[in-house]
């Protein structure tokens, strides 16, 4: 396992349309080992396998709910409305507020190729879409109402 480099906003690779994996094979646990150990030095709530320049439909997500690998999700359901602030670990320093779904219901496969359905509400919907968005090349930038510069945490 190895932490990867996040790639930042201005890089191409984060603007293309990823491709399904088709193989469930050592190449994809390594990669979804590798994004655990990223998105959780990095203190994310997320990361899309583009931001470590992988252009592969792969996400994970690490919040309150718990840790979950997706790979090749898509949208089933998407039901109601929020508004809220949104960060990215390829838009450093920033934050934005994004109208999303309240309630989402996808489909993915886990490491092994198993299909699963998945129903999230509030924050954990809001993980979910900023997430499957970067696998399509769209950033929460380009839906937020206004960017501003927020402080290092660190
Ligand atoms: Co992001």
């Amino acid at each position: 396992m190895a932490i990867r480099y996040v790639v930042q906003v201005g890089e191409p690779i984060l603007r293309q349309k990823c491709e399904l994996v088709k193989k469930f094979d050592k190449e994809l646990w390594d990669l979804l080992d590798d994004m655990k150990q990223t998105v959780r030095a990095e203190d994310g709530a997320g990361l899309a396998a583009p931001q470590i320049a992988v252009a592969k439909r792969v996400v994970v997500i690490d919040i309150q709910e718990g840790y979950f690998e997706l790979v090749n999700p898509k949208f089933i359901s998407q039901k109601g409305e929020q508004f809220g602030p949104e960060g990215c670990l390829s838009v450093k320093g920033k934050q934005g507020n994004v109208t999303r779904p309240y309630k989402v219901k996808i489909e993915y496969r886990d490491r092994f190729g198993k299909k699963h359905t998945l129903t999230a509400e509030d924050f954990f919907a809001r993980a979910i879409c900023h997430e499957l968005d970067h696998l399509d090349g769209v950033l929460y930038i380009d839906k937020a109402v206004d960017v501003v510069t927020v402080e290092d945490k660190d």
